[in-house]
């Protein structure tokens, strides 16, 4: 029976596999953000001398990376990407995920937004049918946080701040559960038009493109 940590390690190796053939020396990779994209960065320093760089969604993966050995540029001096490989939350058939289990997910959605191909790699613990068992995160600038959560609350969840923790971009979180997502890219309009939301956890608009998810019986491509 392979461990939560065995399959993360499957699926990272997964994705090296998968990108290896976009790797030139001009090309840089977009990189995400967590334990499982963070098994992806230890892997990636195997192959530092076949690629240019890589732009990374937190500043904790940027250091991961900068540690590895690989470049790290920011985005602004970069045109596109072939690839963002990252992990989620959840991430259901249709390859719509929740992300921001570990806050960086303004960064991720900006970053994955400039890459062709958007790789998520995952354990199979985070394939769902229906999406919003995680709680959602939402990002808002701070003045906005009250405000915001009425919003929600008026929606059906229930907003609960995450205690201590402040954004790579100066901001809070929001981790609302209880909303009904029958229709996510509607609803990630809809939270994303609220003033005072920064970006929330939906990846619906812009989902991923190809999900590596790791099996007791191996990696199961959707
Ligand atoms: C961070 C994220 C991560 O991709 C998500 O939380 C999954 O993390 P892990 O690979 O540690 O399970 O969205 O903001």
């Amino acid at each position: 029976m392979l461990s939560q940590q065995d399959l993360k390690e499957q699926a990272a190796e997964a994705a090296l596999q998968y990108i290896a053939p976009m790797l030139t020396k001009d090309a840089v990779i977009g990189v995400g953000t967590g334990s499982t994209a963070d098994l992806f960065i230890d892997g990636l320093a195997r192959y530092r001398t076949q690629f240019r760089a890589a732009v990374a969604s937190s500043e904790r993966s940027a250091k991961r990376l900068t540690e590895a050995g690989i470049l790290v540029l920011d985005l602004n001096q970069v045109e596109t990407m072939p690839v963002y490989v990252d992990g989620a939350d959840e991430i259901n058939a249709k390859l719509h995920m929740i992300k921001g289990g570990g806050g960086a997910l303004t960064r991720e959605k900006i970053v994955a937004s400039v890459a062709r191909e958007f790789v998520c790699i995952a354990d199979e613990s985070k394939l769902v049918e229906h999406l919003g068992r995680f709680p959602l995160p939402i990002e808002v600038l701070p003045i906005a946080r009250q405000a915001v959560a009425r919003v929600i609350a008026s929606l059906g969840g229930k907003p609960v701040l995450r205690e201590g923790f402040v954004t790579d971009n100066g901001n809070q979180i929001l981790d609302v559960s209880g909303l009904t997502i029958s229709d996510a890219c509607a609803l990630e309009q809809q939270l994303n038009n609220l003033p005072g939301v920064v970006t929330n956890g939906l990846f619906a608009m812009r989902g991923a493109d190809v999900a590596l998810l790791a099996t007791q019986s191996g990696i199961r491509k959707l």
